[in-house]
């Protein structure tokens, strides 16, 4: 039985265990970064990929009155960012789809403000972070995104499609990290 451990975040008490990303402190920045965003950005969900935990998305939801669309392939992910959105006190306008993100959208959503925290390790390198679950972290091999420097593969996905489902006056938040 996996111990549940709890790190305050923005001001909420997020709830997860060793099977999940803990929470890092400096991704409140990306919380931040969407509220400020959000006030000049037309109405409408906000949608989070790779939510984990939902720390990320519950920060942005607690901080406005928007509904917030949280995707994750891990049915453990999944259940924390429920768990967690019910102690934030926001859990009616948090919808949680344990889907991949490829398969989580229908063509014609538009979300004002996206959040994207894909896993960011390239397989090869997953090794050099022991204490991190590898379903979190694993973004697959690199490959060639065509233009410019090469990306990981959930990474990449969400650098090419996730623009297609901004508004025209759209935003995009992504994680990412330089190859080292
Ligand atoms: C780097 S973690 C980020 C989690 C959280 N945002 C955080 O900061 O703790 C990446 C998350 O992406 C999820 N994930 C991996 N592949 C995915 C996919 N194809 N579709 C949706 N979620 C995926 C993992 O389950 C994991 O929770």
């Amino acid at each position: 039985m996996a111990e549940v451990r709890t790190t305050s975040f923005g001001g909420l008490t997020i709830a997860h265990d060793e099977r999940v990303l803990t929470p890092r402190t400096w991704t409140l920045h990306q919380s931040r970064w969407a509220l400020e965003l959000l006030d000049g950005l037309p109405d409408g969900p906000v949608l989070e990929l790779c939510s984990g935990a939902g720390q990320i998305g519950l920060v942005v939801a607690a901080g406005t009155t928007r509904h917030l669309v949280c995707v994750d392939v891990d049915p453990v992910a999944a259940r924390y960012t429920q768990s967690n959105a019910v102690l934030a006190g926001v859990d009616d306008r948090v919808e949680m789809r344990v889907r991949p993100l490829q398969r989580a959208l229908d063509a014609d959503e538009r979300f004002p403000l996206i959040l994207a925290d894909p896993p960011w390790v390239s397989r090869e390198d997953v090794g050099r972070f022991p204490e991190d679950p590898v379903t979190a972290i694993d973004g697959g091999p690199w490959f060639d995104l065509g233009h410019g420097p090469k990306s990981i593969g959930i990474l990449g996905t969400c650098i090419k499609e996730a623009p297609e489902f901004s508004n025209r006056r759209r935003k995009v938040v992504h994680e990412t990290a330089p190859r080292s």
